[in-house]
């Protein structure tokens, strides 16, 4: 096998002696490309943004940009990162390089005070710069609304990027400034070639390791000689699990490339999605061919964080408070297990078992999530959380119904932060179905749901705030189909 290496900024480096646990942001400033900072270890701030040449949606390569403090630097083997000193290129003959288009513009629009947080906005924005069809949205009229610049950027490019000192509107100023990338753009050209392949790793030091099979097979395999060892996608979680709780894991097997977890198909009874899709393409991929997950999905993280999240991890967690369960649930997904002894398909409301515990077996893998179709028309995710973009939830519904001449004929709801694990409200759906979609019937079932699971008092909320949102959440959805029939 060969040495796990990475090609950083043009230039191959080996990845040795760098523990299986070191993350690129720590191989990155360890080597001297110390633009790339750490602020919060945890995905919230966004200071330690990089570029990754990954497959592409509509070209051979995009350049996503990451959380470089969450991903194990031995899962970039074989991958090619750009940083913030990688953007600019060589100037005039003996001159000083020439700033990359979006460091120009973040420099003469004052886009930067002390300077800490720019070298990830500008990596999040030259790969928001870079996305194929971002000029196409571009408005030749100079029209903007409150996320997108007349030139096609979305800010949610840099939901996952925090600034203490400059004030997000020169930031903002300079992102609708960004052009079209030229023909000579050498980051440009390089999303014509196709992206680096997954490479087989298996880098050991210290008696730790981190390993990625080429094949489903190979994973179980080795799931089921490695009891102890821990499955990695994204790293979204994994990631803070390392940096705050220090966590270490004798071995971890990544499955973010697998192929057998990486497709998506939509057939003609149901949706497939591979365990490994990440929340990006996902949205990209479906592009709102089901509304529920196109609502869910501003609402979840960051784009930072939206470009390594997968759903087999938000499931993986088996957290009460993941926001992809409630979704799942009003969509009667199921998840398709796969193990040594092949596959079972599990409806999702059987998949929880009670806190971060679920059906699934030791040496199993999340292999796919199924949502059948059709998909009921009406629906919607109400996310209550503190902020609007970036937060954890404090109470997530989401709804699916078939209203047929003003009567609800079926009723799906997934509640998620109301229990100990993500729920049905199943109740709330008994009280709704068969019954007008009027007032009266809304009232009554918002009192039902106010009923359902069984919240407790935390830090993000009390018991009370939660219930009284999940009434107050039918409320909104009756309001809104109303006001959108309504003269
Ligand atoms: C700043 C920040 C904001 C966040 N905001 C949100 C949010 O708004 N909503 C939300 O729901 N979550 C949020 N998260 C949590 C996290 O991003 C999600 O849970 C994400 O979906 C995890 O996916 P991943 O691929 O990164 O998982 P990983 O970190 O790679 O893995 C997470 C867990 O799932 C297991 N796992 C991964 N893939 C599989 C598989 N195929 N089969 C079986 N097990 C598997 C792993 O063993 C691990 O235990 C946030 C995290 C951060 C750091
Ligand atoms: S250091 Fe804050 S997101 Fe990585
Ligand atoms: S310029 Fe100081 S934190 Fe953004």
């Amino acid at each position: 096998m060969v040495a796990a290496r990475i090609k950083v900024n043009g230039k191959t480096t080996p990845i040795s002696p760098a523990a299986p646990h070191t993350t690129v942001l720590d191989f990155l400033r360890e080597r001297g490309l110390t633009g790339t900072k750490e602020g919060c270890a945890e995905g919230e701030c966004g200071a330690c943004s990089v570029l990754v040449a990954r497959p592409g949606v509509d070209k051979p390569t995009d350049w996503v940009a990451v959380n470089a403090c969450l991903v194990p630097v031995a899962a970039l083997d074989g991958q090619e990162v750009v940083t913030s000193e990688g953007l600019a290129t060589a100037g005039e003959p003996g001159g000083p390089p020439a700033l990359h288009p979006v460091q120009e513009e973040m420099a003469v629009r004052g886009g930067s005070q002390c300077g800490y947080c720019t070298p990830g906005f500008v990596c999040s924005m030259a790969a928001e710069y870079y996305r194929p069809d971002r000029c196409a949205h571009a408005d030749p009229a100079g029209g903007t609304d409150a996320e997108h610049g007349p030139n096609g950027f979305d800010l949610h490019a840099l939901s996952g990027n925090l600034c203490r000192c400059t004030g997000y509107r020169p930031i903002r100023d300079a992102a609708f400034a960004v052009g079209e990338p030229t023909d000579e753009d050498p980051l440009a050209r390089r999303r014509e070639e196709p992206a680096p392949e997954p490479v087989a790793t298996d880098y050991t030091r210290d008696g730790s390791s981190f390993v990625r099979p080429g094949t489903l097979a190979e994973t179980l395999r080795l799931l089921g000689e490695r009891p102890d060892a821990v499955v990695v996608a994204g790293s979204t979680d994994w990631g803070v699990e390392v940096n705050i709780r220090s966590r270490r894991a004798g071995c971890v097997v990544a499955v973010d490339r697998l192929p057998e977890l990486r497709e998506l198909r939509v057939g003609a009874d149901h949706i497939e999605i591979g365990a490994a899709v990440t929340l990006t393409e996902i949205e990209r991929r479906l592009d709102g061919t089901v509304p529920l997950l196109a609502e869910l999905f501003p609402q979840f993280a960051s784009r930072l964080i939206r470009n390594s999240a997968t759903l087999g991890g938000n499931l993986g967690t088996g957290s009460p408070i993941g926001d992809s369960p409630p979704v799942l649930l009003a969509l009667e997904a199921s998840v398709v297990l796969a193990g040594a002894d092949g596959e079972r398909v599990v409806p999702l409301a059987d998949y929880f078992t009670g806190y971060r515990r679920s059906v699934r077996r030791p040496g199993e893998l999340i292999r796919a999530v199924r949502v059948p179709l059709p998909l009921s028309p009406v629906a919607a995710f109400h996310k209550i959380a503190k902020r609007r973009f970036d937060d954890i939830s404090s109470v997530a519904v989401a709804f699916a119904l078939d209203i047929e001449d003003g009567t609800v004929r079926k009723a799906r709801i997934g509640l998620g932060g109301v229990a100990a694990t993500p729920i049905r409200a199943l109740a709330t759906e008994a009280a709704l179905e068969g019954r007008p979609w009027a007032a009266e019937t809304v009232e009554a079932a918002a009192r039902v749901l106010r009923g359902e699971g069984t919240p407790m008092d935390d830090h993000r909320a009390s018991s009370l705030y939660r219930s009284a949102m999940l009434g107050q959440s039918l409320l909104k959805l009756y309001a809104q189909t109303t006001e959108a029939v309504s003269p």
